[in-house]
Order: structure tokens, then C-alpha cells, then sequence
């Protein structure tokens, strides 16, 4: 009995054997992906060999774009049959032929040319080694360095997520790092199928009173900015198109003592969503499967309204008039002239200047704020009490409520002209626009513009 027990067993150890065998072999969903490097091995060109992140949703490896002589180190999205790039390590120096590694070296990742040379380098200088150091693809795309026996994210000695691209994943973070002094943003590809840096950033701008995204163009020495978020208000930033209320991607605003970053995460893991800047636009695409393709769900800029100059000091842009330039109620064209040629660019001045004792307020709807320059912030004012504060600075030119929510919370404030407004069909934000009691008319105090 023993002897037939046995062979059971090793028959069924075999056929399992087998089973699992063939499971793993043919079974695509099974195949065994590699997310991990020692220290001990490495990724070269030839070997064709990649990580692939538990998930199976981003792979790390060597890529050259079609037309181009050139290797760079990548991560892209594995499913996608169309090639997109979320990270490239050593877009502004690539590998001239197919000749390359990537190892770990000491405390560092390197990559190595044909000459032995490093093309690219973490470029970290602790030196004392506590344990084993991996390199590790997360299952979000974010390619780290940690010590083997330290998955915690806080112990991470590198990580891409640190130094975006032109990618914006889920998870990662724009914005300004306080404690690193560390500025997130993203730069655009030279051009499609060029990795190297573009002109094109879009950068969380911190030195304004209150920080907003600017998307900036930048080239030889000209410095254009082409589009402008609007503060972030509690919920959104005006002038970013999102769309509120899905049901699977949260958008995250935090500014605190650490840092001012800007995140969104996917609440539905099966739906990929990723903010990609080119020249010139930042998009947002989503692929919701079962689509095979990525659709684009906004652009920015948007329409003529986002153009900065269009429209000058104390004009506001709005795409259901003609022409697009508005005086603010109370205001009139600074140079008649030109406005009547439809060059809005010089704005317009006050009718009526103010009076310091009987001013008041005019509320503009749905508007992308002015620029946040000459503003400032009081996050903890109730926000009844804008106006009274407002009224009591005779520099105060404008104020909105800073955090919208639950009936509103702290005020901003603006004090120099106002510049670089737009108008939306829906959305944005109520601004308050001080004028002399005169041009505010005999419908009250508060008066909606038309
Ligand atoms: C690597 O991939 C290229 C292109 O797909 C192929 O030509 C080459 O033979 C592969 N090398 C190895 C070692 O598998
Ligand atoms: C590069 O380094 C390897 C191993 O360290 C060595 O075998 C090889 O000769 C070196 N090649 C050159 C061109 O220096
Ligand atoms: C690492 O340092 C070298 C030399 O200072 C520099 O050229 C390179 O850009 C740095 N690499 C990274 C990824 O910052
Ligand atoms: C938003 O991001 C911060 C860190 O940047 C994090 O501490 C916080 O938990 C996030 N909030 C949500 C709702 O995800
Ligand atoms: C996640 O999204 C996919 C694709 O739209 C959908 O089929 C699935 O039901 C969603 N899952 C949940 C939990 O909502
Ligand atoms: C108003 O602005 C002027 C000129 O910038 C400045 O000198 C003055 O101190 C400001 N007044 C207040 C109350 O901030």
C-alpha cells in the first residue's frame, strides 16, 4: 500500500508540476515579471531585458525612438499597444550606439556607455551602505532605490517620481518640495519622437502671492508665459479644465510647512490617466478600457481667451462676446482708439476713482482671478469679513474668497491692477471688484456685471 500511495504522490507532484508548468508558459496573465534589480545584476541593451512592475501596468528598459540613433533608458506603458513614455532617465544624454548597462554602483544607479563612461547617474553621495541597495519598478510607475529590507516609501534614497519628465502619473507629485528645496515640474520632448528637453514647462509658480500653475514657454532668452491656472480655491483651479465629481480620479491640493504640491490619484486601478506636456499644450489623456486608444479629454490653452495679453489691465476676456475684450463695469477703454480696432491690450481705466469712504464692491461671476502677483492671502479671515478688510486698505484693488468651500473660508487680496482676467460660461469663481459708489449705480451695492 505504501509503495502505491507513493507513487500517487509523485504522480500528483508531476502533473501539478506540469500543470503549473504550463500555465506559467502559456498563460500570458501567469508569465513571471521581474520588478526588482540587485545589486549583482543589471539591464543592458542587448539583453533586451526589462522590468516589469507587479501589475504589469509600466516596464523599464531601453528604447530608440523610430528615426533616431539614439538609446535612452525609459518607462512606458506595458499594455498600451500604442508606445507611450512616461520617464526617460538620460534624455539630454543619450546612448549614441547599442551599447549600454544599467547597474548598480555603490549607493548609486548608473548607466554606462560603450567607453565605460556613465551617461547618467543618480548622483547620490551617501556613502555608508546599511544593507543590500535594490532598484525596485513600483506597480505606480515610480522606479525607486531603497535598501532591500526598507519598502517604506520615507526610506526611498531615490525615486524617479523625483525628477518628472514631460509625465504627470497618477501618485507623483508638481509642486515644491520645502524641505529638499526641490521644484517638481514637467518639461516637454523636443518634439514627438525626441526625448531631449523641449521648451515647453509647466511649472507650480510659488513666488506668486498665492502659487498657480504657468505654463511657460521658453526660448533662447524669451521667457513667454502662455496660460495661467488661476489659485487653487479649495476644490480646482479655475482655469484648469478638470472635470469635478468623477467617480474614479481624485485631484489633491496640499500646502503646508513641507511642501505645495499638486497630485491626483485613480480610484479605479483598471482606468489609466496621465497630464503630458508637449510643445506648447499640456493635455490630459485617459484610457478606459475596453478602448485600445488613449482620448485626449483636455488641452490647454484652450481658446483665444487663454492668451495672457490679449485683453489688458481691468479687462476681462470672454469667448460669448464681440470682441473677446470687456472694460469691467465702471471702467472704460484706456485708448479708445485702439480698442475700437479691437486691440484690447491696453486695458482700460477707472471712470470714476475711488473714494476711499463710500466705495463698494461689484461681483464678477465665473472668472479665472487675475493674476496672482500683487496678491496676498489670508487663509483664516472668515470670509465675510473680505469686504470690511478690503475697504479698510486704500491699496486694495480686488478681492475673492480663497477656499470656497462650506460657504467659504480666508480671502485674497489684490492690490495693483488688475490683470489677466477670463470669463467663463461656467465655472471659475465670483470676484470682487472695488469701485467708487458713483459707477456702481443705483441698483445697490452689489451689482453683477451684465
Ligand atoms: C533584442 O530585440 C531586438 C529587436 O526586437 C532583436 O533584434 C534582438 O535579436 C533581441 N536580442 C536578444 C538578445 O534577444
Ligand atoms: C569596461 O569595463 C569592463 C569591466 O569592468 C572591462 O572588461 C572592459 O574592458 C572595459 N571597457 C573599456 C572600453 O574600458
Ligand atoms: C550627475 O552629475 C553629473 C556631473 O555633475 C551631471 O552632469 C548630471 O547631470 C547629474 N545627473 C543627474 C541625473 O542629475
Ligand atoms: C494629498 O497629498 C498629501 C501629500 O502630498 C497626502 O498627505 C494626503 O493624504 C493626500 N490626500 C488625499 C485625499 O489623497
Ligand atoms: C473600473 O473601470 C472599468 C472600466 O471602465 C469598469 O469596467 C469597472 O467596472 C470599474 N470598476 C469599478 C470598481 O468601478
Ligand atoms: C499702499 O501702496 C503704497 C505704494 O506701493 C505704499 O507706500 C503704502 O504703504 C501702501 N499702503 C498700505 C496701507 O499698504
Amino acid at each position: 500500500m505504501k509503495g502505491v500511495q507513493n507513487i500517487y504522490h509523485h504522480s500528483y507532484t508531476l502533473s501539478f508540476l506540469l500543470v503549473f508548468l504550463v500555465l506559467v508558459l502559456f498563460h500570458p496573465a501567469l508569465s513571471i515579471y521581474v520588478n526588482t534589480m540587485s545589486s549583482s545584476e543589471s539591464l543592458t541593451i542587448s539583453s533586451n531585458r526589462t522590468l516589469v512592475s507587479s501589475g504589469g501596468v509600466f516596464e523599464l528598459g531601453f528604447f530608440k525612438p523610430s528615426g533616431l540613433s539614439r538609446w535612452y533608458l525609459g518607462i512606458w506603458y506595458k499594455k498600451v499597444s500604442e508606445k507611450t513614455y512616461a520617464w526617460v532617465a538620460n534624455r539630454d544624454n543619450p546612448l549614441s550606439n547599442p551599447i549600454g548597462t544599467l547597474k548598480i554602483s555603490g549607493n548609486n544607479l548608473v548607466l554606462i556607455g560603450q567607453s565605460n563612461n556613465s551617461v547618467w547617474s543618480t548622483n547620490l553621495t551617501t556613502c555608508n551602505v546599511r544593507s543590500p541597495v535594490i532598484a525596485e519598478l513600483l506597480p505606480n510607475g515610480n522606479f525607486v532605490m531603497r535598501y532591500s529590507n526598507n519598502k517604506d516609501s520615507s526610506g526611498f534614497l531615490w525615486q524617479s517620481f523625483d525628477f518628472p519628465t514631460d509625465t504627470l502619473l497618477p501618485e507623483m507629485k508638481l509642486g515644491y518640495d520645502r524641505q529638499t528645496g526641490r521644484h517638481r515640474f514637467l518639461t516637454s520632448w523636443r518634439s514627438y519622437d525626441d526625448p531631449s528637453s523641449g521648451n515647453t514647462k509647466y511649472k507650480l509658480d510659488i513666488r506668486r502671492g498665492l502659487p498657480e500653475f504657468i505654463l511657460i514657454n521658453q526660448f533662447l532668452n524669451q521667457r513667454v508665459e502662455m496660460q495661467r491656472s488661476g489659485p487653487w480655491n479649495g476644490m480646482e483651479f479655475s482655469g484648469i479644465p478638470e472635470v469635478q465629481g468623477l467617480n474614479y480620479m481624485v485631484y489633491n491640493y496640499t500646502e503646508n510647512s513641507e511642501e505645495i504640491a499638486y497630485s491626483f490619484h485613480m480610484t479605479n486601478q483598471s482606468i489609466y490617466s496621465r497630464l503630458t506636456i508637449s510643445d506648447y499644450t499640456l493635455n490630459r489623456f485617459t484610457w478606459i478600457p475596453p478602448s485600445r486608444a488613449w482620448s485626449m479629454f483636455w488641452g490647454l490653452p484652450t481658446d483665444v481667451c487663454d492668451s495672457l495679453y490679449l485683453c489688458g489691465s481691468y479687462a476681462y476676456c470672454d469667448l460669448n462676446t464681440s470682441p473677446n475684450c470687456n472694460c469691467i463695469r465702471g471702467f472704460v477703454p484706456k485708448n479708445r482708439q485702439r480698442w475700437d480696432l479691437r486691440d484690447g491690450s491696453q486695458g482700460c481705466v477707472r471712470r470714476t476713482r475711488l473714494s476711499y469712504s463710500g466705495d463698494g464692491f461689484l461681483r464678477l461671476k465665473n472668472m479665472n482671478l487675475p493674476d496672482t502677483k500683487t496678491a496676498t492671502v489670508d487663509r483664516t479671515i472668515d470670509a465675510k469679513k473680505c469686504e470690511e478688510k478690503c475697504l479698510s486698505d486704500c491699496n486694495c484693488t480686488s478681492f475673492a474668497i480663497a477656499d470656497v468651500r462650506n460657504g467659504g473660508l480666508g480671502c485674497v487680496f489684490w492690490t495693483g491692477d488688475l490683470v489677466e482676467m477670463r470669463k467663463f460660461a461656467v465655472g471659475g469663481q465670483d470676484l470682487y471688484v472695488r469701485l467708487n459708489a458713483a459707477d456702481l449705480g443705483d441698483r445697490g451695492k452689489e451689482l453683477d456685471q451684465p
